[in-house]
């Protein structure tokens, strides 16, 4: 399938980056790998009137499989369309992007099936190997007007089943050669927070380093940051986890307040996975256990679909503060 992300009226992340800098909050970045994910995710950023950008790891591509995931996406931009014309509301801003792509290859495949942006991330290569890899994906995302997120600095955590045990900060001084010599529209960066949902211990004081962030402002005023790793792992749905026959460790996330002051700063662009999974677990568990002749994936899934579209459009509102920005970014549009 060759189709250009226009064509379906999914939009790159340039204008929505720009009213981030400007009006100090970051666009929500939300990871679905199936259908009730994604309708939570769409009607909770329709109803707070919030741009977002709806991810896919190469992992959800390979378990939805990747052609029907692009059309799930572009499905959800026309229920979108189709909602906000019934309720009167107007219609949001969406990007569909490629979380934690590692080659070449991959971007440029979901380039050609319809994604607005792609991540390129290099941050497990030397310097000069990730500032080569991600000018070629630059170069030919940018001839298809699609937008690019770098990374510099490494996170620690689980992604696409990979452990990282250590990370490492971002490196202020190498931000501006990167970003000047690979074109990016955007940069991921490492200052304390990590994937999945063993981010602090609980008795440690979890603290991400705005000293850093704002190291890097100062180096490249303006220019959007995007802060992976960024779930709070909401306790009261690790308690219900466990209290309905789970086994999850203690463990705390990225305190909302943190992530608010860091959504006010340069970055404009917000990545939350875990807390979804933790939700959407906390939900179908109970159910099992209250309800345990419950057998219709409806009565299960639908339920907790209401839970995450409860938690996302209280993250637009009450954290990232993109609740109501929708308008202005589609008239810049
Ligand atoms: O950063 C990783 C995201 O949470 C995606 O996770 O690779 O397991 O789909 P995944
Ligand atoms: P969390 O695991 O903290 O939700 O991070 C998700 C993420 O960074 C996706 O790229
Ligand atoms: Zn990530």
């Amino acid at each position: 399938m060759n189709v250009h992300f226009k064509s379906i009226g999914i939009v790159n992340t340039r204008a929505m980056f720009a009213a981030a800098v400007k009006g100090g909050f970051a666009v929500p970045a939300y990871n679905f790998n199936n259908m009730e994910q994604l309708q939570a995710i769409i009607m909770a950023c329709l109803e707070t009137q919030s741009p977002v950008i709806i991810q896919v790891s190469k992992g959800a591509r390979d378990y939805a499989d990747r052609t029907l995931l692009s059309h799930m996406a572009h499905g959800a931009v026309e229920m979108m369309k189709r909602e906000a014309g019934e309720k009167q509301t107007g219609e949001i801003p969406i990007a569909l992007h490629l979380d934690h792509g590692n080659s070449y290859d991959l971007c440029v495949a979901c380039i050609e099936s319809g994604f607005s942006s792609v991540m390129i991330d290099g941050s497990h290569l030397p310097y000069d190997e990730n500032v080569a890899l991600t000018r070629s994906v630059v170069s030919f995302a940018h001839l298809h007007d699609v937008t690019v997120e770098g990374e510099l600095g490494v996170l620690a955590g689980v992604e696409d089943d990979v452990s990282a045990e250590s990370h490492s900060y971002t490196r202020p001084e190498e931000v501006e050669d990167f970003v000047s010599q690979t074109g990016v529209d955007s940069l991921a960066i490492s200052i304390g927070t990590s994937h999945g949902a063993y981010k602090f211990k609980v008795g440690q004081i979890p603290r991400i380093r705005l000293d850093i962030l704002n190291e890097i402002e100062k180096r490249i005023p303006g220019f959007p940051i995007v802060l992976h790793g960024s779930s709070s792992i909401p306790q009261d749905a690790v308690e219900t986890i466990n209290r309905y026959g789970g086994h999850l460790k203690d463990s705390v996330g990225i305190p909302e307040d943190q992530l608010r002051q860091a959504a006010h700063s340069a970055v404009c662009k917000i990545n939350i996975d875990s807390d979804g999974r933790l939700v959407m677990t906390a939900k179908i568990r109970e159910i099992f256990s209250l309800k345990p002749d419950e057998f219709d994936p409806r009565k299960y899934l639908g339920p907790a679909r209401e839970a995450l579209r409860e938690m996302y459009g209280r993250k637009n509102r009450d954290v990232l503060g993109s609740a109501g920005r929708a308008p202005e970014i589609r008239r810049a549009i």
